[in-house]
């Protein structure tokens, strides 16, 4: 039986309404909330994604505070910019591109930000704090993986999830977010024996290695929800393609459900950015969080 497709593009676009929705409400009460992005040098995938970020925000009717900056920037100048962005009540989110370039410390970039502010909850405060379980601000990836499985699911209980990558944007808060939600959580990685057969007991299956189709359908567990994290750009038959870390036609002809790319878990990493960055801004003024838009 084929899977069923799960529509990122389309349940991102009903998390941007319902964040307008709620911008809106903020503004009758004299408040619009605010993002920084911060892009240091000319990284093509990364002015792609601050391009998109910067539109989106405008479009859910937020702030939008874009710092482009040299390749060359010095850290101190780096942590000055982060510095006057934290004190600036303008700006209720923060987010700083990455990579980084090689010369500057990305954790200590990340840990000057004020946790509050830290819409793409990387800061290790943050970490700390959705690692035990308590409120944080969640990254806008895994988030977002969670938003669709909770919607496709209901409860995630006791389901058997497998992780595949171990990266700290992705793989471990989405293991996090995961157990908070009561399923049975294994994360595998490169160095994981046999992952075929770690990867076919999931009810769960994410995929977030960033290795173009490494997951071909005879790893999936029959009726297997398979969330695919991977945006690798390959050439086929001479021509330029995306894909992700599963091999789509393959995985669909056995999973239950599967996010295609492009068009699944990609657009919902902006959407949860937005969703973020309404939470930030209200809880630093004490105002109710919006309904639906936290984890
Ligand atoms: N680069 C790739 N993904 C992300 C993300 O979610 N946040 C930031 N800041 N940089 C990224």
């Amino acid at each position: 039986m084929a899977a069923k497709i799960i529509d990122g593009k389309a349940f991102a676009a009903k998390v941007r309404a319902s964040v307008a929705e709620h911008v809106t409400a903020l503004k009758a009460k004299g408040v619009t909330p605010g993002l920084a992005v911060v892009l240091v040098g000319k990284d093509p995938a990364s002015q792609v994604y601050v391009r998109n970020k910067g539109q989106q925000t405008l479009e859910v009717g937020m702030a939008s505070f874009e710092h482009k900056l040299n390749a060359s920037t010095s850290e101190a100048d780096l942590l000055a910019l982060i510095a006057k962005l934290n004190a600036d009540t303008k700006v209720h989110g923060i987010l700083v591109q990455l990579p980084l370039p090689k010369h500057l410390n990305s954790d200590l970039v990340i840990n000057s930000i004020d946790p509050a502010k830290d819409v793409d909850g990387f800061h290790i405060s943050n970490v700390g704090l959705l690692g035990t379980g308590q409120k944080s601000m969640v990254p806008c990836t895994p988030f977002g993986c969670l938003m669709m499985l909770r919607a496709h699911h209901g409860s995630l209980a006791g389901l058997e999830a497998v992780i595949v990558g171990r990266s700290n944007i992705v793989g471990k808060p989405m293991a996090q977010l995961l157990l908070n939600d009561s399923c049975t959580v294994t994360i595998a990685h490169s160095r994981t024996r046999d992952l075929q057969s770690v990867c076919r007991r999931a009810d769960i299956l994410v995929a977030a290695v960033g290795r173009p189709e490494m997951i071909p359908g005879e790893w999936v567990n029959p009726g297997a929800t398979v969330i695919d994290v991977g945006i690798n750009r390959i050439e086929r038959d001479g021509k330029a393609k995306l894909v992700g870390d599963v091999h789509f036609e393959s995985a669909a002809k056995v999973a239950g459900a599967i996010t295609p790319v492009p068009g699944g878990v990609g657009p919902m990493t902006i959407a949860c950015l937005l969703a973020n960055t309404s939470t930030a801004c209200c809880r630093s003024l004490g105002l109710p969080e919006p309904a639906g838009l936290t984890a």
